[in-house]
């Protein structure tokens, strides 16, 4: 098993990898909103690869925190017969670190706080984001890549060179 970049030939497997993870539902999702009419940066987008076939998947999307510029991460997905063997924190290791070097400071995500906490991602970090649409709190995590780089930025995520994404209408944010 290697990983890889994605490249297109890896693109339909990876949307295949993706939808049956997440189902039609997630469009619905407000992260997804964030991914709106933006591609994702194709230069983090890694594949983990087996004989070929495409295994493992995690992309990261540009956004800005009141225009601080940062990245989104996910979907993260490893293919159901292939779960449990470290493709996943393999994934996640290569890509944070891919970004670190290409001088990226900041990482949100919202997913399983008790998986991504391996990786250095804490609620502590996200507490004064908010997303432009309702959010589980206890899903909502942040990780600096580079020390320190959250000091004192707050307030709303939006697509690239957005402050916010205002269309979305009023935040809401889980109690
Ligand atoms: C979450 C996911 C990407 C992990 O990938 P993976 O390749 O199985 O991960 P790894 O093999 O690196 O790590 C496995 C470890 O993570 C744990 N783990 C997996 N999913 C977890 C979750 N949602 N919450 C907490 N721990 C989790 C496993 O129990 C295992 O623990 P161990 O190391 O103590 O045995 C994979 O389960 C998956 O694709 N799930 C469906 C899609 C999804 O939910 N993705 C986003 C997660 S919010």
């Amino acid at each position: 098993m290697k990983i890889v970049l994605e490249t297109e030939s890896y693109t339909p497997a990876v949307d295949k990898l993706v939808a049956d993870a997440f189902g039609p539902d997630r469009f619905a999702k407000t992260v997804y909103r964030l991914r709106d009419s933006v591609e994702h940066d194709t230069s983090l987008a890694l594949v983990a690869i087996d004989k070929g076939e495409v295994v493992g998947t995690l992309r990261f999307w540009p956004i800005e925190i009141e225009g601080t510029p940062a990245l989104l991460l996910g979907p993260l997905v490893t293919a159901p017969n292939w779960q449990g063997k470290g493709i996943g924190s393999r994934l996640m290791h290569a890509g944070l670190a891919r970004a670190a070097a290409q001088g990226h400071r900041i990482v949100v995500l919202v997913g399983d706080e008790p998986y991504y906490r391996r990786f250095g991602f804490t609620r502590a970090l996200a507490r004064r984001l908010e997303l432009p649409g309702w959010v589980d709190t206890d899903r909502f995590l942040a990780r600096e890549l580079v020390s320190g780089a959250m000091t004192g930025v707050m307030g709303m995520i939006g697509r690239p060179g957005e402050a916010s994404v205002p269309a979305l209408g009023k935040v809401r944010r889980a109690a």
